[in-house]
């Protein structure tokens, strides 16, 4: 069976060899570091065992979970941010068929997904768009007090109260969050919703593979159990496979390129369904990696779309980037280019060709374009975008993401920088307890 693997051919010319196996063996020690828990943040480990400890009764449960709530939905509106959106998002995205929700008789709930913004009028949009339909909501937060989700949470809570009554509200609801501090918890205990637990050792962005994940992604209709065991694969291969481990290239090959002043890190895809993993995966760095004036700049492209706008900027811009490609092997469909026999757009050359075949080469060239323009290359090729390898796709970055915080010396797990912007809106809003930052900030803008 095939798996993920990493191809740095287009990296390593960049680099001296005996660097980059300095580096790769760095990076195993960073890893002792998590296998033992002795690293910065380590009562943040949970997810590093998690594929193989979730249990069939736990996957069980949230499938039935799932799909009591999609035999009362035709809409589902997930309520998260951050660690608690962007995992469910992205797999959803890469799974769906991209004409799916124009469906009518769609075979499983369309997810939406509120509290990711504090944008009013999109959440009027929202609150409008689902005044006739059937729907119901998951809410997803850890702490159980951030503000986005939770003024989206009252909103569609009163909005399914006033159009169900309480008791069927309460059963179009499903909270996952801490097991007993936060405000969603004391509500889902005084409300009686459905729970699930976030672990206390699981950080949001490393979350996907709990409830906050899996729940959205069943209701989606994905088969959460082909994901868990791509994860656990990946999981085996990056603990035993110490030559060619895909984990320890990808962490140590990054870092050498960071010290060589290579500071931004571009995740590209050539399948546009791969947009929001890229949204997962910047998160993922950038909460772990971006601390203590550190850190790699994590930006997205999304090509060929992309080559014709930052591409100019890849190609001829400032030298201090580097180039990951997701290049997924096999697509889901077949559509080959038609011959033609008037031939006006001189495209026969091509007639017979599948369209993926324009586009494996559109990448290869593209490839030794940036090469020789001097932005490395790493490639991560994944067979195709199925549940398993998507599911050995997050493990594998979650792994090279903690190695990678680690070789920064930085605590990956923490995201302290978050607070400020909270600090200062909660001292314009006037928020019970912020009184002294309310005086300060108010004088700042005087
Ligand atoms: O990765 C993280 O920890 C954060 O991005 C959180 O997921 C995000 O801030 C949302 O927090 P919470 O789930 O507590 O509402």
């Amino acid at each position: 069976m095939k798996h993920l693997q990493v191809d740095l051919k287009n990296a390593l010319s960049f680099v001296n060899q005996d660097d980059f196996n300095k580096y790769e063996s760095f990076a195993k020690e960073q890893n002792e570091k998590i296998t033992n828990k002795t690293g910065k943040g380590n009562d943040f480990l949970g997810w590093v065992d998690l594929p193989n400890n979730i249990s069939q009764k736990h996957l069980d449960d949230i499938n039935d979970t799932a799909k009591a709530l999609k035999e009362k939905s035709e809409f589902i509106v997930v309520i998260g941010i951050g660690g608690s959106y962007l995992g469910a998002k992205a797999v959803i995205e890469a799974l769906s068929g991209q004409f799916e929700y124009l469906r009518s008789n769609k075979e499983n709930p369309h997810i939406l997904f509120a509290g990711q913004n504090l944008s009013e009028d999109y959440h009027f949009e929202l609150l409008e768009f689902l005044r006739d339909k059937k729907y119901s909501v998951i809410v997803i937060s850890k702490s159980g007090t951030t503000t986005e989700p939770a003024i989206a949470f009252r909103l569609f809570r009163k909005d399914l109260e006033n159009r169900f009554g309480k008791e069927e509200a309460s059963k179009r609801i499903v909270a996952i969050t801490d097991a007993s501090k936060g405000a969603l918890r004391n509500l889902t205990d005084q409300e009686n919703y459905k729970s699930f637990i976030i672990d206390d050792d699981i950080g949001g962005r490393y979350s996907v593979l709990t409830p906050v994940g899996l729940l959205p992604i069943a209701c989606a209709g994905f088969n959460i159990i082909e994901m868990v065991n791509g994860a656990k694969e990946m999981m085996h291969i990056a603990e035993t496979n110490f030559d060619g481990n895909p984990v320890f290239q990808y962490a140590s090959i990054r870092h050498l390129f960071y010290t060589k002043n290579k500071i931004i890190e571009i995740l590209a895809n050539y399948d546009q369904r791969l947009n929001f993993m890229a949204e997962w995966w910047k998160q993922l760095y950038g909460e772990s990696e971006g601390k203590e004036n550190k850190g790699i700049f994590p930006a997205s492209v999304s090509f060929t779309t992309d080559l014709h706008s930052l591409g100019q900027y890849v190609q001829e811009g400032l030298r201090n980037i580097f180039e990951t490609v997701i290049s997924v092997e096999k697509t889901r469909f077949n559509l080959n280019i038609p011959d033609d026999k008037d031939n006006f757009d001189k495209l026969n050359y091509l007639a017979g060709k599948p369209i993926d075949f324009v586009n494996k080469m559109a990448e290869l060239g593209t490839t030794i374009a940036h090469v020789d323009g001097d932005v490395p290359n790493i490639k991560i090729i994944l067979p195709e975008i199925s549940e398993f390898y998507i599911g050995e796709l997050i493990y594998f970055f979650e792994k090279a993401c903690a190695i990678s915080g680690y070789l920064l010396d930085v605590n990956p797990f923490d995201q302290p920088g978050v607070e400020a912007y909270k600090k200062n809106m909660f001292a314009l809003l006037e928020k019970p307890g912020f009184e002294e930052e309310t005086k300060k900030i108010k004088k700042r803008i005087e």
